[in-house]
């Protein structure tokens, strides 16, 4: 069995081409004048599957480090147990988890469990800094149904920067029900972890964050595609059923996935679990902090190459595969995965209203940026709490994006449903209608979901987040802090 782990990566750049024209190298100075020489990108990379950590006691260090992206230059990156990015930690429905993260940064930084139902305290949100040197124990027992989450720093107005930087990781929950459904589960082999994430390099090969004002705008965005943290992925992937987990761990871009062949592909998960039938799709949206797992029937296949690409930049390619002979017997997706009960809108005992909105822009560009971006007209304060909410309360939200830009909505500790967008429930795809806990709300619509917090209450010294996770957008104000009575 191939084992491909970040610590035995091979010094990317086996190949490089060193005949690149110039138009592929557009995107590194499409946006500034760079008079020096551009740094090379590698042809090609084999994929790196992250390291698979198993059991209910997890060691994890946010460090320094460097790594190769480049084929002629070493840069400067964060990283989880390694130099960039870090492991993926699988945990059991019902398991009493602890995980232990080490901040061993010049920094201050948290680590926050994105998707995870859990207690305030537990969160790792802004209000549970780590300062250099200290351990911070999470721990708690997992109470959620199988489901592909991530985890990344929250650090109030750091978390782009620290993000961009490394830190990141995918935390993979599991249940004795999908284990029922033989979905493709062989790590690295034919279940595949996709982290999607992009990034601007400087003419000296560092991770510039925010070169321009402009970026704080729109949100942070570059024209290289990193997937599991090196650039032009390859894989060699088998001839039969093949999953993929994609997390789009991008500051801002939104990606648009499809395959260049444009076949069609099974949808299988939404962020917080199984739909209840695979959607066959032949592209899908990703926004920031989304995650879905999506199923592909390669068999037949031997000997082709495919690419998964961003139907949204001009199909640019974020893996490139080669298909090689079955190692296994080709599976059978269920057309069954999940039952679940919906709630409707007559459970809600209340609407909540969500007004995104960005302000200060009259007097143009300054650098007081911090209340540019506001949620019901305020900027996120973290001595104040925006929200009470019931617990145990079917509730409704409705996000209305007052904006001419796209943004999302995420929150914390409670997976969503959505009811309609734009008051159409048909504006809701498909491939949304499972369990969520991000949400596309494009420029000037709005979006309905059922949403209830269970188990836990929390006071103020622990608040969750609700946020856009367009990181640039979130550290400049647009996040605000609920509590659970
Ligand atoms: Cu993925 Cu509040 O964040
Ligand atoms: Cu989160
Ligand atoms: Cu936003």
């Amino acid at each position: 069995m191939k084992r491909r782990t970040f610590l035995t990566l091979p010094l990317l750049g086996l190949t490089p081409l060193l005949t690149h024209c110039n138009s592929s190298m557009d995107h590194l100075g499409s946006r500034r004048n760079l008079s020096s020489t551009l740094s090379l990108e590698p042809s090609s990379s084999i994929l790196p599957i992250p390291e698979l950590m198993t059991g209910t006691s997890f060691d994890l260090k946010l460090q320094k480090g460097t790594r190769q992206f480049l084929t002629d230059k070493t840069t400067d990156t964060y990283g989880i147990n390694g130099d960039f990015l870090g492991p993926a930690i699988k945990v059991r429905n019902g398991d009493n988890i602890s995980l232990n993260v080490t901040n061993n940064l010049s920094e201050s930084s948290t680590l926050h469990w994105h998707g995870m139902h859990l207690p305030g305290e537990m969160d790792g949100g802004p209000h549970q800094l780590i300062q250099p040197g200290e351990t911070w124990q999470a721990q708690y027992q997992v109470k959620q149904e199988a489901a592909t989450n991530w985890f990344h720093p929250h650090q109030e107005g750091e978390t782009g920067r620290q993000v961009y930087q490394g830190l990141a990781g995918l935390l993979i929950v599991e249940d004795d029900h999908i284990n029922t459904l033989g979905l493709p589960s062989t790590w690295g082999e034919d279940d595949i972890p996709l982290i999607v994430q992009d990034r601007y390099f400087t003419a000296d090969g560092q991770l510039s964050y925010l070169p321009s004002a402009m970026d704080g705008m729109n949100g942070m965005t570059g024209g290289t595609y990193l997937t599991n943290g090196v650039i032009n992925a390859t894989t060699e992937l088998p001839a039969q059923l093949v999953r993929f987990r994609v997390l789009n761990g991008s500051n801002a871009r939104f990606y648009e996935l499809k395959f260049s062949d444009g076949h069609d592909f099974q949808q299988i998960s939404t962020d917080g679990g199984l739909l209840e039938t695979p959607q066959t799709l032949s592209q899908i949206s990703l926004s920031p902090g989304e995650r879905i797992e999506l199923v592909t029937d390669l068999s037949g296949r031997t000997g082709q190459q495919l690419s998964l690409v961003d139907a949204n930049n001009a199909n640019k390619p974020i893996l490139e595969m080669s298909i090689t002979t079955p190692n296994d017997q080709p599976g059978i997706l269920p057309e069954i995965l999940a039952s679940r009960e919906h709630p409707s809108e007559a459970d809600a005992a209340k609407t909540r209203t969500f007004e995104l909105n960005m302000g200060g822009m009259m007097g143009g560009m300054n650098n007081n940026q911090s209340e540019l971006f506001t949620i019901n007209g305020q900027a996120m304060d973290m001595n104040r709490i925006d929200e009470r909410v019931p617990i145990n309360t079917w509730e409704i939200w409705k996000v209305n994006n007052r904006t001419g830009m796209n943004h999302n909505f995420h929150v914390h500790g409670a997976s969503f449903y959505l009811l309609d967008r734009n008051g159409e429930f048909n504006q809701v795809a498909a491939y949304e209608k499972g369990p969520k806990d991000t949400v596309q709300v494009g420029a000037g619509d709005s979006v309905r979901f059922m949403i209830r917090f269970t188990d836990y209450t929390t006071d103020a010294t622990a608040p969750y987040m609700f946020h856009c996770h367009i990181l640039e957008h979130e550290d400049r104000g647009m996040m605000g802090q609920l509590i659970v009575i």
